[in-house]
């Protein structure tokens, strides 16, 4: 079984990469919306609730944790390997391919406060900042959006203009999302953009890396009769969001 979590929803669009790659896999998703949003919290905060919930998935069956949310795996991922045994897949903003591929030589990344203040982050970005400029922006109030449903139309447009236009402005021809959430938003991001942008989720890597791992660890089920994945939502406050959302990519993986 396969556990996954996030402050909310937006773990789901790296659920939704996933399942593309094990569809006849088990899944426990736990949305922590009692406790949403995490890009503000201390890492502190951030690890005691990524702890409680590893605790809550491994309780249900959790062979394998694969923590959806870029600012729990700032905070979290290094106490939680220490921790326990299982092994944690994580996020990583997909600075590498951006900075790689960039003709203008500028890069944008899009992540919370937690994530851009992060030690992993600024590694990660030191080894490319000679190479190009990284301009980078909270998004703030995309979580909030998604968690309301709010995936497009003109209050969804001018919340992500305001945080998407100055990285626009540097001259950035790719947008690295660095946060779950914001994939849910693609739609108006790339459209704020323009053809000319290319918009990196990092989540199709995530899947494929988790995939390897399974594989080596020989947790990939041998075989299945089952034609669909078996999926609990359970969140820690309100769920009807995130519930909405996961029907909505499960329509679209149909
Ligand atoms: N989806 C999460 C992330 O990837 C957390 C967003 C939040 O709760 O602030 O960073």
């Amino acid at each position: 079984m396969i556990g996954v979590f996030d402050s909310g929803s937006g773990g789901l669009s790296v659920l939704k990469e996933i399942i593309k790659l094990l569809p006849r896999e088990e899944y426990v998703y736990f949305a922590d919306t009692a406790y949403c949003p995490y890009g503000g919290k201390s890492p502190e905060a951030i690890r005691q609730r990524s702890m409680e919930i590893t605790d809550f998935l491994l309780s249900k069956g959790a062979d394998i944790i694969v923590v959806a949310c870029n600012t729990a795996t700032a905070a979290a991922i290094s106490a939680l390997r220490e921790r326990y045994p299982v092994k944690f897949i994580g996020m990583e903003p997909a600075v590498k391919p951006a900075a790689l591929s960039s003709e203008t030589g500028v890069i944008g990344v899009l992540a919370t406060e937690g994530t851009l203040k992060g030690s992993k982050y600024m590694t990660t970005k030191g080894l490319y900042e000679d190479n190009v400029k990284i301009t980078e922006r909270v998004g703030e109030g995309f979580v909030e959006l998604v968690e309301r449903g709010i995936l497009d139309g003109p209050e969804a447009e001018a919340t992500v203009r305001k945080s998407l236009q100055p990285l626009l402005d540097a001259g950035s021809d790719r947008i690295v999302l660095g946060c779950t959430h914001y994939p849910f938003l693609a739609g108006v991001i790339q459209r704020i953009a323009g053809p000319g942008v290319k918009v990196i989720d990092p989540a199709p890597h995530v899947a494929r890396h988790l995939y390897e791992v399974m594989e080596s660890e020989g947790l990939l089920r041998k075989s299945s009769r089952r034609r669909k994945p078996v999926i609990e939502l359970v969140a820690s406050g309100d769920d009807a969001s995130a519930k909405r959302i996961l029907k909505m990519v499960l329509d679209e993986l149909k």
